[in-house]
């Protein structure tokens, strides 16, 4: 049986901790509940919103359709070798959660996505990163429902058209797929550790492991998580708020003989992306406050709502922020988070 809450608040629903309302809100917690949910009035009539944890996203109103908040609970191992271990997570268990059963169980792969908040079932929506790991590299399938028609489909890899938080769910077939699991490959033994991005070696160093483990990296990754980026449930935020533009080499390169320090990561031999907090630092407003929203102190790419602050307001920070980089670095900056 599937009911329909209405005039919810949603300020328990977004990390940003905005006070936003829907007029409808159902929570889901099997794929049954979704079809009987894809046959009522309530679907037919108006918007709808698929919400997993709310770590992605800035509310600006009120929300007029239907939030379907996904609860689709359980982790399964379909399938396992003595090198590998095939899982399938429910699309509403919690990123994190899944991420520390794998390394409770020495299974591989994962271990440098630790503490990224949110669900599952948004993984693969923006393909999720971190210190050097994306999940389109464990991502072995993904099980959907059509919503039009209420039809299983399973995406293969390759099908989820993976690109940098990209993900043929949030370009081409936006709004056309709830993800109800997602199938991951992960290892038993021979682990493919990565341990050479960003802060990941001396922290390791700090912490006296010579001999990395997923479980020591994954410490580590929570660590330096932890040193800089805002806990979500202490300050409003949404992690990243932008993504890390790729610029043309000659740009770059002009860029240098400005600015010696300039970071970049090559995408290819004419491509290059800049970290956008590099960026927004150089135009000082890492630390800025206005009222009651402001940019991280310890990290530029993240905006935060100090209490208090609306989405609107958010969205005109990050206007600002946006029009002070173009007109420095002739670069545009996209948001990351979803804005409605
Ligand atoms: N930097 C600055 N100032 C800042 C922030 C960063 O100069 O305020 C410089 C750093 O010194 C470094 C570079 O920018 O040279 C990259 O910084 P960092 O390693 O912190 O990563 P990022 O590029 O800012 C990305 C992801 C994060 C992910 C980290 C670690 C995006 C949009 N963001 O940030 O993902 O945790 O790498 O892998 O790609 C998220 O998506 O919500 C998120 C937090």
């Amino acid at each position: 049986m599937i009911k329909v809450e209405e005039n919810v608040s949603l300020k328990e629903y977004n990390t940003f901790g905005i006070e936003a309302r829907a007029k409808y809100l159902c929570r889901i917690s099997s794929e049954a509940e979704l079809i009987a949910l894809l046959k009522s009035p309530i679907f037919n009539e108006g918007e709808h919103y698929i919400l997993g944890g709310g770590s992605n996203i800035l509310f600006t109103g009120d929300f007029d359709g239907l939030m379907i908040k996904v609860d689709l609970k359980g982790i399964e191992i379909v399938a396992e070798d003595e090198r590998e271990v095939r899982i399938k997570a429910y699309s509403g268990e919690n990123w994190h959660q899944l991420v520390l059963h794998a390394v409770a169980n020495d299974w591989g792969g994962i271990e440098n996505l630790s503490l990224i908040p949110g669900t599952v079932g948004a993984a693969p929506m923006q393909n999720i990163g971190a210190y050097g790991v994306e999940i389109k590299n464990l991502i072995e399938s993904v099980d959907t429902i059509e919503l039009a028609t209420g039809l299983f489909r399973t995406f293969t890899n390759e099908e989820c058209g993976f690109g940098y938080r990209e993900s043929v769910f949030k370009k081409e077939l936006r709004k056309k797929y709830f993800i109800s699991s997602v199938t991951l490959r992960l290892t038993k033994k021979n682990h493919q550790l990565n341990t050479s991005y960003g802060a990941i070696p001396e922290t390791l160093k700090e912490m006296h492991v010579t001999i990395p483990t997923v479980k020591s990296i994954s410490e580590a990754v929570i660590k330096i998580r932890r040193s800089k980026l805002p806990d979500p449930a202490v300050i409003g935020n949404a992690g990243s708020f932008f993504k890390n533009p790729t610029i043309r080499l000659t740009q770059y390169k002009n860029l240098q003989s400005e600015y010696v320090a300039i970071p970049g990561y090559p995408v290819d031999n004419q491509n290059i992306k800049v970290p956008a907090g590099w960026l927004i630092e150089q135009c000082e407003w890492k630390g800025k406050r206005i009222n009651n929203v402001g940019v991280h102190p310890k990290q530029a790419l993240v905006l935060v709502n100090y209490g208090g602050g609306t989405g609107e307001e958010i969205l005109q920070l990050s206007e600002k922020i946006q029009a002070a980089v173009l007109e420095k670095f002739d670069i545009t900056l996209t948001p990351e988070v979803n804005i409605l």
